[in-house]
Protein backbone atom coordinates (compact mmCIF):
# COMPACT_ATOMS: atom_id res chain seq x y z
CA UNK A 1 0.00 0.00 0.00
CA UNK A 2 2.61 2.20 0.65
CA UNK A 3 4.38 1.46 -2.67
CA UNK A 4 1.36 2.57 -4.26
CA UNK A 5 0.36 5.54 -2.27
CA UNK A 6 4.05 6.09 -3.23
CA UNK A 7 3.43 5.95 -6.77
CA UNK A 8 0.82 8.02 -6.62
CA UNK A 9 1.95 10.95 -5.46
CA UNK A 10 5.50 10.88 -7.25
CA UNK A 11 2.78 10.98 -11.01
CA UNK A 12 0.98 13.79 -8.93
CA UNK A 13 4.23 15.72 -8.04
CA UNK A 14 4.66 15.25 -12.13
CA UNK A 15 1.85 16.40 -13.01
CA UNK A 16 1.41 19.32 -10.54
CA UNK A 17 1.86 22.55 -12.01
CA UNK A 18 4.25 24.74 -10.87
CA UNK A 19 2.19 27.20 -7.87
CA UNK A 20 3.99 29.41 -5.20
CA UNK A 21 2.27 30.72 -2.05
CA UNK A 22 3.35 34.09 -0.77
CA UNK A 23 4.57 34.43 2.99
CA UNK A 24 5.54 37.59 4.90
CA UNK A 25 7.82 39.02 2.10
CA UNK A 26 9.11 35.90 0.44
CA UNK A 27 7.68 33.95 -2.26
CA UNK A 28 8.03 30.23 -1.73
CA UNK A 29 7.14 26.81 -3.58
CA UNK A 30 3.62 25.10 -3.19
CA UNK A 31 3.51 22.93 0.05
CA UNK A 32 6.55 24.99 1.91
CA UNK A 33 3.99 26.87 3.99
CA UNK A 34 1.95 26.40 6.41
CA UNK A 35 -1.46 27.85 5.71
CA UNK A 36 -3.87 26.30 8.20
CA UNK A 37 -5.00 27.47 11.75
CA UNK A 38 -2.52 27.65 14.77
CA UNK A 39 -3.05 25.31 17.33
CA UNK A 40 -5.25 26.42 20.20
CA UNK A 41 -2.74 26.26 22.95
CA UNK A 42 -0.58 28.43 20.74
CA UNK A 43 0.14 32.11 20.73
CA UNK A 44 -1.10 33.24 17.17
CA UNK A 45 2.88 33.94 15.82
CA UNK A 46 5.85 33.30 17.20
CA UNK A 47 6.88 35.51 20.25
CA UNK A 48 10.21 36.27 22.34
CA UNK A 49 10.16 37.20 25.76
CA UNK A 50 6.87 35.21 26.92
CA UNK A 51 6.42 34.72 30.98
CA UNK A 52 7.90 31.64 31.87
CA UNK A 53 5.73 28.75 32.37
CA UNK A 54 6.98 24.95 32.80
CA UNK A 55 3.04 23.78 32.82
CA UNK A 56 2.80 25.31 29.72
CA UNK A 57 0.74 23.71 26.86
CA UNK A 58 2.09 25.79 24.14
CA UNK A 59 2.68 23.78 20.81
CA UNK A 60 4.65 25.90 18.83
CA UNK A 61 8.13 25.60 17.93
CA UNK A 62 10.67 28.18 16.82
CA UNK A 63 13.79 26.67 15.10
CA UNK A 64 15.77 29.71 14.20
CA UNK A 65 19.48 29.05 15.41
CA UNK A 66 21.92 27.55 17.71
CA UNK A 67 20.73 29.08 20.63
CA UNK A 68 17.41 29.84 19.64
CA UNK A 69 14.89 26.59 19.11
CA UNK A 70 11.82 24.27 20.59
CA UNK A 71 11.98 20.74 21.25
CA UNK A 72 8.46 18.78 21.50
CA UNK A 73 8.75 16.24 24.58
CA UNK A 74 6.49 14.93 27.22
CA UNK A 75 4.14 17.31 29.86
CA UNK A 76 5.30 14.97 32.40
CA UNK A 77 7.29 12.17 33.05
CA UNK A 78 6.09 9.82 30.41
CA UNK A 79 7.45 8.00 26.95
CA UNK A 80 7.43 9.80 23.82
CA UNK A 81 5.18 7.02 22.50
CA UNK A 82 3.14 7.29 24.87
CA UNK A 83 2.16 11.30 24.45
CA UNK A 84 3.12 11.58 20.73
CA UNK A 85 -0.19 13.46 20.74
CA UNK A 86 0.01 15.61 23.66
CA UNK A 87 4.00 16.68 23.93
CA UNK A 88 4.59 20.49 24.49
CA UNK A 89 7.15 22.83 23.31
CA UNK A 90 10.23 23.43 25.62
CA UNK A 91 12.57 26.19 23.76
CA UNK A 92 15.93 27.36 24.53
CA UNK A 93 14.75 30.69 25.29
CA UNK A 94 11.23 32.10 27.15
CA UNK A 95 9.22 32.59 24.07
CA UNK A 96 6.01 31.35 22.43
CA UNK A 97 4.69 30.60 25.94
CA UNK A 98 6.07 27.76 26.26
CA UNK A 99 8.29 25.93 29.10
CA UNK A 100 11.88 26.55 28.83
CA UNK A 101 14.65 24.03 28.53
CA UNK A 102 16.65 24.01 31.52
CA UNK A 103 20.16 25.09 31.31
CA UNK A 104 22.27 21.85 31.24
CA UNK A 105 19.94 19.56 29.35
CA UNK A 106 21.53 20.32 25.48
CA UNK A 107 25.13 18.91 25.50
CA UNK A 108 25.69 19.21 21.96
CA UNK A 109 24.36 20.74 18.44
CA UNK A 110 24.75 21.03 14.92
CA UNK A 111 22.77 23.55 13.52
CA UNK A 112 22.69 22.47 9.70
CA UNK A 113 20.94 24.91 6.78
CA UNK A 114 20.84 23.62 2.96
CA UNK A 115 18.87 24.62 0.20
CA UNK A 116 15.97 22.86 1.03
CA UNK A 117 15.84 22.21 4.56
CA UNK A 118 16.80 23.31 8.23
CA UNK A 119 18.29 20.35 10.29
CA UNK A 120 19.68 19.85 14.00
CA UNK A 121 21.04 17.42 15.85
CA UNK A 122 21.79 17.49 19.12
CA UNK A 123 22.76 15.32 22.43
CA UNK A 124 21.48 16.12 25.90
CA UNK A 125 19.85 14.70 28.88
CA UNK A 126 16.12 14.62 27.76
CA UNK A 127 15.32 13.38 31.79
CA UNK A 128 14.77 16.93 31.90
CA UNK A 129 12.24 17.43 29.63
CA UNK A 130 10.08 14.27 31.10
CA UNK A 131 11.66 11.92 29.28
CA UNK A 132 12.59 8.53 31.25
CA UNK A 133 16.46 7.39 30.99
CA UNK A 134 16.31 4.49 28.56
CA UNK A 135 13.55 5.74 26.41
CA UNK A 136 13.95 4.98 22.63
CA UNK A 137 11.68 8.09 21.80
CA UNK A 138 10.18 8.24 18.96
CA UNK A 139 8.76 10.50 16.07
CA UNK A 140 6.30 13.28 15.59
CA UNK A 141 5.31 15.38 12.40
CA UNK A 142 2.37 17.42 11.08
CA UNK A 143 0.22 14.23 10.34
CA UNK A 144 -0.46 11.92 13.30
CA UNK A 145 -3.12 9.76 13.86
CA UNK A 146 -5.60 11.86 13.37
CA UNK A 147 -4.10 14.26 10.57
CA UNK A 148 -4.25 17.13 13.10
CA UNK A 149 -0.15 16.61 13.94
CA UNK A 150 1.87 14.66 16.04
CA UNK A 151 1.41 16.47 18.36
CA UNK A 152 -2.03 17.29 18.21
CA UNK A 153 -2.45 21.54 17.52
CA UNK A 154 1.96 21.19 16.93
CA UNK A 155 3.22 24.11 14.76
CA UNK A 156 6.70 25.28 13.68
CA UNK A 157 8.12 27.91 12.38
CA UNK A 158 11.62 29.32 11.11
CA UNK A 159 13.00 32.78 10.28
CA UNK A 160 16.48 31.30 8.76
CA UNK A 161 14.92 31.62 4.76
CA UNK A 162 13.98 35.17 4.87
CA UNK A 163 14.41 37.25 8.42
CA UNK A 164 10.57 36.36 9.09
CA UNK A 165 8.61 34.26 10.86
CA UNK A 166 7.30 31.30 8.59
CA UNK A 167 5.16 28.87 9.33
CA UNK A 168 6.68 25.19 8.16
CA UNK A 169 4.17 23.33 6.67
CA UNK A 170 6.46 19.89 6.66
CA UNK A 171 8.79 18.62 9.32
CA UNK A 172 9.75 16.04 11.81
CA UNK A 173 11.44 15.42 15.08
CA UNK A 174 13.24 12.86 16.33
CA UNK A 175 13.93 12.62 20.20
CA UNK A 176 14.35 9.90 22.87
CA UNK A 177 15.90 10.32 26.43
CA UNK A 178 19.66 11.13 25.00
CA UNK A 179 19.03 12.43 21.45
CA UNK A 180 17.38 14.13 18.83
CA UNK A 181 17.02 15.59 15.14
CA UNK A 182 14.52 17.58 13.81
CA UNK A 183 14.19 18.59 10.06
CA UNK A 184 12.15 21.42 8.64
CA UNK A 185 11.27 21.23 4.90
CA UNK A 186 12.01 25.04 3.65
CA UNK A 187 11.66 24.77 -0.08
CA UNK A 188 11.19 22.37 -2.97
CA UNK A 189 11.33 21.76 -6.29
CA UNK A 190 10.05 19.15 -8.65
CA UNK A 191 11.64 16.79 -7.82
CA UNK A 192 12.10 17.13 -4.15
CA UNK A 193 8.61 17.62 -2.49
CA UNK A 194 8.38 19.21 1.05
CA UNK A 195 6.83 16.43 1.83
CA UNK A 196 8.91 13.88 0.24
CA UNK A 197 11.67 15.46 1.91
CA UNK A 198 10.36 15.53 5.41
CA UNK A 199 8.83 12.00 4.70
CA UNK A 200 7.54 11.22 7.97
CA UNK A 201 7.15 7.08 7.63
CA UNK A 202 10.22 5.56 8.37
CA UNK A 203 10.01 6.16 12.45
CA UNK A 204 11.96 2.79 13.22
CA UNK A 205 14.64 3.76 11.55
CA UNK A 206 16.26 6.79 13.53
CA UNK A 207 17.65 9.81 12.95
CA UNK A 208 21.10 8.83 10.95
CA UNK A 209 18.88 6.99 8.38
CA UNK A 210 16.29 9.49 8.22
CA UNK A 211 18.15 12.59 8.87
CA UNK A 212 21.95 11.90 7.56
CA UNK A 213 24.78 14.38 8.38
CA UNK A 214 27.56 14.73 10.91
CA UNK A 215 26.37 13.73 13.80
CA UNK A 216 28.65 14.87 16.40
CA UNK A 217 29.54 13.52 20.19
CA UNK A 218 28.25 15.41 23.02
CA UNK A 219 30.30 19.08 23.19
CA UNK A 220 30.42 20.02 19.56
CA UNK A 221 28.18 23.29 19.46
CA UNK A 222 28.28 24.46 15.65
CA UNK A 223 26.40 26.18 12.52
CA UNK A 224 27.10 25.17 9.03
CA UNK A 225 26.24 25.03 5.58
CA UNK A 226 25.66 21.07 4.34
CA UNK A 227 24.71 19.25 1.10
CA UNK A 228 21.02 18.26 0.76
CA UNK A 229 20.33 15.06 1.36
CA UNK A 230 18.18 12.37 -0.66
CA UNK A 231 14.82 12.56 0.41
CA UNK A 232 14.45 10.19 3.32
CA UNK A 233 14.53 6.08 2.08
CA UNK A 234 15.59 7.28 -1.77
CA UNK A 235 17.85 5.65 -3.23
CA UNK A 236 18.96 7.12 -6.71
CA UNK A 237 20.17 5.00 -10.16
CA UNK A 238 21.29 5.99 -13.10
CA UNK A 239 20.02 4.15 -16.24
CA UNK A 240 20.72 5.08 -19.61
CA UNK A 241 21.73 8.20 -18.47
CA UNK A 242 18.47 9.05 -16.59
CA UNK A 243 18.18 9.24 -12.77
CA UNK A 244 15.41 7.31 -11.01
CA UNK A 245 14.88 6.40 -7.72
CA UNK A 246 13.89 3.09 -5.66
CA UNK A 247 12.47 4.18 -2.27
CA UNK A 248 12.39 2.50 0.94
CA UNK A 249 8.88 1.24 3.02
CA UNK A 250 9.15 0.41 5.94
CA UNK A 251 7.78 -2.78 7.08
CA UNK A 252 4.74 -3.79 9.47
CA UNK A 253 2.12 -6.72 10.04
CA UNK A 254 -1.07 -6.12 10.76
CA UNK A 255 -5.02 -7.48 10.86
CA UNK A 256 -8.13 -6.19 9.62
CA UNK A 257 -11.46 -7.81 9.80
CA UNK A 258 -13.20 -8.36 6.71
CA UNK A 259 -16.91 -8.15 5.59
CA UNK A 260 -17.59 -11.70 6.33
CA UNK A 261 -16.33 -11.25 9.80
CA UNK A 262 -13.18 -13.05 9.37
CA UNK A 263 -9.94 -11.62 10.69
CA UNK A 264 -7.15 -11.21 7.94
CA UNK A 265 -3.20 -11.10 8.59
CA UNK A 266 -1.82 -8.44 6.56
CA UNK A 267 2.00 -7.43 5.25
CA UNK A 268 3.24 -4.43 3.49
CA UNK A 269 6.97 -4.28 2.56
CA UNK A 270 9.26 -7.17 2.08
CA UNK A 271 11.98 -8.07 4.53
CA UNK A 272 15.08 -6.44 3.31
CA UNK A 273 16.35 -3.46 5.09
CA UNK A 274 18.84 -0.96 3.99
CA UNK A 275 21.70 -0.58 5.82
CA UNK A 276 22.20 2.86 5.32
CA UNK A 277 21.15 6.23 3.42
CA UNK A 278 22.53 6.44 0.25
CA UNK A 279 25.14 9.29 1.02
CA UNK A 280 25.35 11.24 4.23
CA UNK A 281 25.27 14.96 2.88
CA UNK A 282 28.74 16.88 4.49
CA UNK A 283 29.16 19.93 6.29
CA UNK A 284 30.95 23.18 5.42
CA UNK A 285 31.41 26.62 7.09
CA UNK A 286 30.94 25.64 10.41
CA UNK A 287 31.15 28.06 13.25
CA UNK A 288 31.28 26.90 16.84
CA UNK A 289 29.83 27.93 19.94
CA UNK A 290 30.61 27.40 23.37
CA UNK A 291 27.10 26.32 24.61
CA UNK A 292 23.82 27.00 24.47
CA UNK A 293 22.37 28.27 27.72
CA UNK A 294 19.87 30.46 28.89
CA UNK A 295 20.94 31.67 32.43
CA UNK A 296 17.86 31.33 33.65
CA UNK A 297 17.85 29.63 37.36
CA UNK A 298 14.74 27.75 36.71
CA UNK A 299 14.85 26.53 40.60
CA UNK A 300 14.89 30.39 41.72
CA UNK A 301 11.61 30.50 40.29
CA UNK A 302 10.03 27.87 42.12
CA UNK A 303 9.98 25.04 39.54
CA UNK A 304 12.26 22.30 39.18
CA UNK A 305 12.59 20.35 35.99
CA UNK A 306 11.47 17.38 36.39
CA UNK A 307 12.80 13.33 35.05
CA UNK A 308 13.33 11.33 37.32
CA UNK A 309 14.27 8.40 35.18
CA UNK A 310 14.47 5.13 36.58
CA UNK A 311 12.35 3.13 33.81
CA UNK A 312 14.04 2.11 30.49
CA UNK A 313 11.36 1.74 27.83
CA UNK A 314 11.06 -0.06 25.12
CA UNK A 315 8.71 1.39 22.24
CA UNK A 316 9.10 -0.60 19.22
CA UNK A 317 6.48 -3.04 19.46
CA UNK A 318 7.23 -4.26 16.11
CA UNK A 319 4.26 -4.19 14.46
CA UNK A 320 2.30 -1.30 14.75
CA UNK A 321 2.92 1.23 12.50
CA UNK A 322 1.57 4.09 14.75
CA UNK A 323 4.44 3.33 17.19
CA UNK A 324 7.42 4.29 16.73
CA UNK A 325 11.07 4.49 18.31
CA UNK A 326 14.46 4.81 18.25
CA UNK A 327 15.07 8.56 17.83
CA UNK A 328 19.19 7.58 17.15
CA UNK A 329 19.30 3.96 17.74
CA UNK A 330 17.66 2.43 14.44
CA UNK A 331 20.59 2.42 12.20
CA UNK A 332 21.80 -0.15 14.13
CA UNK A 333 18.54 -1.88 14.79
CA UNK A 334 17.69 -1.61 10.79
CA UNK A 335 20.60 -3.05 9.65
CA UNK A 336 19.99 -5.99 11.39
CA UNK A 337 15.90 -6.27 10.33
CA UNK A 338 17.14 -8.47 7.43
CA UNK A 339 18.33 -10.89 9.77
CA UNK A 340 15.31 -11.31 11.89
CA UNK A 341 13.32 -11.33 8.90
CA UNK A 342 10.70 -9.45 10.25
CA UNK A 343 11.37 -5.88 11.32
CA UNK A 344 11.64 -4.23 8.24
CA UNK A 345 10.89 -4.11 4.78
CA UNK A 346 10.66 -3.27 0.91
CA UNK A 347 11.76 -1.33 -1.90
CA UNK A 348 9.17 0.72 -3.50
CA UNK A 349 9.75 1.63 -7.25
CA UNK A 350 8.99 5.12 -7.68
CA UNK A 351 10.06 6.27 -10.96
CA UNK A 352 9.85 9.98 -10.76
CA UNK A 353 10.59 9.77 -14.79
CA UNK A 354 7.86 8.87 -16.52
CA UNK A 355 7.98 5.72 -18.31
CA UNK A 356 11.27 4.29 -16.94
CA UNK A 357 10.97 1.47 -14.40
CA UNK A 358 13.66 2.55 -11.40
CA UNK A 359 16.09 -1.08 -10.66
CA UNK A 360 15.28 -1.33 -7.31
CA UNK A 361 18.82 -1.69 -5.07
CA UNK A 362 17.88 -4.44 -2.62
CA UNK A 363 16.11 -6.69 -4.61
C1 LIG B 1 -0.67 23.95 12.65
O1 LIG B 1 -0.59 22.53 12.62
C2 LIG B 1 -1.69 21.90 11.99
C3 LIG B 1 -1.54 20.41 12.14
O2 LIG B 1 -0.35 19.96 11.56
C4 LIG B 1 -1.76 22.32 10.54
O3 LIG B 1 -2.90 21.78 9.92
C5 LIG B 1 -1.81 23.83 10.46
O4 LIG B 1 -1.71 24.22 9.10
C6 LIG B 1 -0.69 24.47 11.22
N1 LIG B 1 -0.87 25.91 11.22
C7 LIG B 1 0.16 26.76 11.12
C8 LIG B 1 -0.17 28.21 11.15
O5 LIG B 1 1.34 26.39 11.04
C1 LIG C 1 0.69 28.05 32.49
O1 LIG C 1 0.14 27.19 31.48
C2 LIG C 1 -0.99 26.48 31.94
C3 LIG C 1 -1.38 25.49 30.83
O2 LIG C 1 -1.48 26.14 29.59
C4 LIG C 1 -2.10 27.46 32.25
O3 LIG C 1 -3.25 26.76 32.71
C5 LIG C 1 -1.62 28.42 33.33
O4 LIG C 1 -2.61 29.42 33.55
C6 LIG C 1 -0.34 29.09 32.89
N1 LIG C 1 0.20 29.86 33.99
C7 LIG C 1 0.45 31.15 33.88
C8 LIG C 1 1.00 31.84 35.08
O5 LIG C 1 0.23 31.77 32.83
C1 LIG D 1 15.78 19.75 -7.41
O1 LIG D 1 16.88 19.97 -6.57
C2 LIG D 1 17.79 18.88 -6.52
C3 LIG D 1 18.84 19.20 -5.47
O2 LIG D 1 19.47 20.37 -5.74
C4 LIG D 1 18.38 18.65 -7.88
O3 LIG D 1 19.25 17.53 -7.84
C5 LIG D 1 17.26 18.41 -8.87
O4 LIG D 1 17.80 18.30 -10.15
C6 LIG D 1 16.27 19.54 -8.83
N1 LIG D 1 15.16 19.25 -9.71
C7 LIG D 1 14.79 20.08 -10.67
C8 LIG D 1 13.65 19.64 -11.53
O5 LIG D 1 15.36 21.16 -10.86
C1 LIG E 1 7.92 3.37 29.39
O1 LIG E 1 7.73 2.15 28.71
C2 LIG E 1 8.28 1.03 29.39
C3 LIG E 1 8.14 -0.17 28.49
O2 LIG E 1 6.84 -0.30 28.05
C4 LIG E 1 7.54 0.87 30.72
O3 LIG E 1 8.10 -0.23 31.44
C5 LIG E 1 7.73 2.13 31.54
O4 LIG E 1 6.98 2.03 32.74
C6 LIG E 1 7.27 3.34 30.75
N1 LIG E 1 7.62 4.54 31.51
C7 LIG E 1 6.74 5.45 31.82
C8 LIG E 1 7.25 6.62 32.61
O5 LIG E 1 5.57 5.40 31.47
Amino acid sequence: MFSLSLKLRASLLLLASVSCVHAASSVFPAGVIATGTQGVNNPPVPTLGTAINQTSMARLLSVNSIDDFCLFAPPTLANISDTETFEVAWCTKPRNNARVIPDGTITGVSFLKTPFYVQLMGTGDFTKLNIPQGDFGGELDPHGAYGAGNPVGGNVTTNVVDGEDEPIAEWMLYIDYNQFCIRLCTSANSTYSAAFMCWHELDEMGCEFVMPGTYNPPGTFETCDADVAYPPGWYPSVVNGVTSFSTFAQYFTGVYTGNDGQPTSYTVGDTVTPSGPYSTPSSSNCVTTGTVANGIALASLGVTASGSGASASRTSGGASPTKSSGALSGHGRAGGGGGSGAEYAGVALVSLVVGLAAVGLFH
